[in-house]
């Protein structure tokens, strides 16, 4: 009989689209035992925003939630979303860092390691892979997927290839921006099912409408697993919800080992939840809607929010179709990368630059010019030459890996937190943020003398 196995997400990346990733561990412990009860083929739960919103926002470390989620699911395999050398961040880690980062998710719950890179470039892939696979996790391999000129299935098939000779157990075809149609899911699937033999694992987002019709065509197509969310933490920015298709899948034929009994009384649990959310105004009701505007000009939806924001605040709202005309000129100058942060940020913030002032690339951000030179990996396709000799000048691009030419980052943030410090896990929570981190470390250490500080307010 034909299977289809689900990834629930709410705990993860619903949690991050929806309200920023601000619900809490001590919100959803409760619900833990029963998601996993349920069937899943894993909970995602951690990676992403978590680790930030933990340390940043909600007074949690983020170390101590992977071990409270584990113990609440012992029989549920945990997932993580993993941005290969930039870990969670936005820049490239020294390999020591990777591989300690790694096998810390591993020791602290973690049993499936999504790996991808905005490039899509493999050699960004390579260190954080090879420590899944040295810890005994299952490494998926990701193919970010967008839309180009030089995008194409074989483009896709190769990286696939790639990815299976690196040793990866399964392939994730992430769509970020929810503008996969089903076509495209149909196809793309169908050629992975092909040429490897790895199971297929499909994500994409609700935002456009697409989600569900693209997870039909691509299960269809073969897809072994797709990534859903509980109803009520779905649909619009998050992903399809999980009992939907689980209905529309067994009633097609297909096995699915969800127990429904259970999916009600979790949906139920967060039902509550949902409806504090909307009221404090964490989550905006708009979010949960449709938006087509991605599919019109084949941006995701939130870099086209952030390039209306950046507009209104310099109150030249007026230029926006001038910035939606030039950043598709800006995206092929750069060797057409993926839309998915940072690359989004990087085109967008390029494009509006390149209108306000009047002129292309008067003022080049220096993210950009660390991307031409190398710094972020190698290009999909071809750079804009002008543009390279513009910027970069005589300088040539670096053509290796450029996490090769950092220094080790672990023992130089061993030595100077010290005694601050309480183990490995806090030095990676340090790196990975460290002004968040540290103020982790301190209010942590004035709860545990049970001291508490004050402002002196000085009366005259
Ligand atoms: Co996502």
């Amino acid at each position: 009989m034909k299977k289809v196995e689900f990834t629930e997400t709410v705990l993860r990346d619903a949690n991050q689209s929806l309200i920023a990733t601000r619900m809490t561990e001590p919100e959803f412990e409760p619900v833990l035992s029963k998601l996993d009860k349920a069937g899943y083929y894993s909970l995602e739960c951690w990676g992403g925003a978590t680790f930030d919103a933990c340390l940043r926002y909600l007074d949690e470390d983020p170390w101590e939630r992977l071990r409270k989620i584990r113990k609440a699911c012992p029989n549920t395999k945990l997932q993580m979303l993993l941005r290969g050398q930039n870990l969670l961040g936005y820049k490239h880690y020294p390999n020591d860092v990777v591989r300690l980062f790694v096998r810390k998710s591993v020791e602290n719950g973690i049993d499936i390691i999504r790996i991808f890179d905005a490039l899509n470039d493999v050699r960004n892939l390579k260190v954080a892979v090879d420590e899944t696979l040295k810890c005994g996790a299952h490494a998926s391999g990701t193919i970010c997927f967008t839309v180009s000129p030089i995008h194409d299935l074989e483009s896709y098939v190769k990286l696939a290839g790639e990815l299976e000779s690196m040793g990866v157990q399964s392939i994730c075809v992430k769509d970020m921006a929810g503008i996969m149609g089903p076509q495209e899911a149909y196809d793309l699937v169908s050629a992975l099912k092909k040429n490897v033999k790895l199971p297929i694992v499909v994500h994409t987002h609700s935002t456009t409408g697409l989600g569900p019709i693209t997870l039909q065509k691509a299960v269809e197509a073969g897809a072994d697993v797709i990534d859903t969310s509980i109803s009520c933490f779905s649909n619009g920015t998050s992903q399809p919800p999980t009992e939907t298709l689980a209905y529309s899948f067994a009633q097609q034929g297909w096995q699915v080992d969800l127990d429904t009994k259970l999916l009600k009384e979790i949906n139920d649990f967060f039902k509550p939840l949902r409806a504090k959310y909307l009221e404090n105004g964490t989550l905006n009701p708009l979010v949960m809607g449709t938006s087509t505007d991605a599919l019109n000009y084949q941006i995701p939806g939130g870099m086209l929010s952030n390039l209306v924001a950046q507009l209104t605040a310099q109150n030249k709202l007026d230029k926006l179709d001038e910035v939606l005309e030039e950043t598709p000129r800006v995206r092929k100058d750069l060797g057409y990368p993926p839309l998915v942060t940072p690359m989004s940020q990087m085109v967008g913030v390029q494009a509006t630059a390149n209108v306000l002032a009047g002129e292309r690339y008067k003022n080049v951000s220096k993210e950009v010019k660390s991307y031409l030179k190398g710094e972020y990996g190698r290009a999909p396709g071809k750079l804009n030459e002008e543009l390279v000799k513009k910027v970069l000048g005589d300088e040539k691009p670096y053509e290796g890996v450029y996490a090769e030419t950092l220094e080790p980052g672990i023992p130089p943030a061993r030595e100077y937190l010290g005694s601050r410090a309480a183990c490995d896990e806090d030095v990676l929570s340090y790196i990975a943020f460290p002004a968040q981190a540290e103020a982790f470390f301190d209010r942590r250490e004035a709860k545990k003398k049970n001291t508490f500080s004050y402002k002196i307010t000085k009366i005259d």
